[in-house]
């Protein structure tokens, strides 16, 4: 503590919660809609939104609609949108060749909605799950996932990622040495404006349940991600990431999942005080659902508060499904 504070009852500290209007004049955090990032699922076909059944609210837009939706998220002031492909069963393979197919889907729509609405930043993760006909970030071998020669698949992606017009990649694959090998890439090849949003702080989650429903990677899986993604239990080891990210050439981190780390969020800002980031993933936004839906939790509530424990956790944004809604609302919530 900075000071001892008087004996009641000269310190009350009730004075402070008194009025709507002296919570807000000593209030800490706010969430803002700058603050926000939306992703969004694409899939292939014309005039299609499709509901994610495990993530009521959330679908997948076919490009011509996901062009409306950034355009929708340009005006409510969100400054970046993130895309994740919807792949079709048949394109996937084990040497996932779609993912640096120029013509993919990711890179379809980013190229589209670079040109409808220049203005809103493109996030596209670098990561092999929606193209592996395995399931896994990486490429398989007898059940191994390898991790240098994925490297190589993934310095393709990122680099036709980048040709598409993504402005900020997020590597989310957790192979040893992939910043190191995209930003060399970016660099040699005349992107040195192309942001990284590493997945630092990447930790093998239940909570990604509902989102390789919506991607379609779930099915696919055999085992879990146990080898490459950080075991829940561990800190320390989350911290050495984000460093060994930071010195290979990171701009911005990343802690994920969001609300089960929190801890992650505030020692990654104190220990480095670098733009960090959160992602609510999609098992937290599914859980505000369903509690909501029973009447159990005041949903709307519950959405604003878990944002705003992002921020007083230390965090400068969050990847989250309620972009759209919490920037639509947000005069209304504060
Ligand atoms: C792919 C990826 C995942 C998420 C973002 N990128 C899933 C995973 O690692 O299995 C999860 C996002 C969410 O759950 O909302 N590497």
């Amino acid at each position: 503590m900075i000071y001892k504070s008087a004996p009641f009852p000269i310190n009350r500290p009730r004075r402070l919660r008194q009025a709507d209007w002296m919570r807000d004049l000593v209030r800490e955090n706010q969430v803002s809609v700058q603050d926000l990032i939306w992703p969004i699922f694409v899939r292939d076909g014309n005039g299609v939104v499709e509901p994610v059944k495990s993530m009521p609210g959330v679908n997948r837009y076919s490009i011509d609609k996901a062009v409306e939706a950034a355009i929708q998220a340009s005006d409510a002031g969100i400054p970046v949108v993130a895309l994740f492909p919807y792949t079709d069963p048949s394109v996937k393979t084990p040497d996932a060749a779609e993912a640096f197919n120029p013509e993919n889907l990711v890179n379809r729509a980013t190229r589209a909605i670079k040109a409808a609405v220049p203005d809103i930043g493109v996030m596209l993760d670098v990561a092999l799950d929606p193209y592996n006909s395995d399931g896994h970030d990486g490429l398989v071998r007898d059940g191994v996932v390898l991790n240098d020669e994925t490297l190589l698949v993934l310095e393709r992606q990122a680099l036709v990622q980048a040709e598409s017009g993504a402005d900020i990649l997020g590597p989310s694959d957790m192979m040893d040495g992939r910043i190191a090998i995209i930003r060399t890439a970016l660099e040699q090849n005349d992107f040195q404006n192309v942001a990284i949003m590493a997945y630092s702080s990447k930790f093998a989650s239940a909570f990604y349940g509902p989102f390789r429903d919506a991607v379609g990677s779930g099915g696919a899986l055999t085992g879990d991600k146990a080898t490459y993604q950080i075991d829940p239990a561990n800190s320390d080891e989350a911290l050495r990431m984000v460093a060994r990210d930071l010195e290979e050439g990171a701009d911005m981190v990343m802690v994920k999942p969001g609300m089960p780390y929190l801890d992650m969020c505030r020692r990654v800002k104190d220990a480095f005080a670098v733009p960090t980031f959160a992602y609510q993933v999609s098992g937290e936004y599914a859980m505000i659902e369903a509690a909501g839906q029973n009447g159990w939790i005041d949903r709307d509530r519950a959405m604003m508060e878990s944002l705003l424990g992002f921020k007083r956790a230390g965090c400068d944004g969050v990847l989250t499904y309620y972009a759209l809604e919490v920037a639509q609302k947000i005069e209304t919530f504060i």
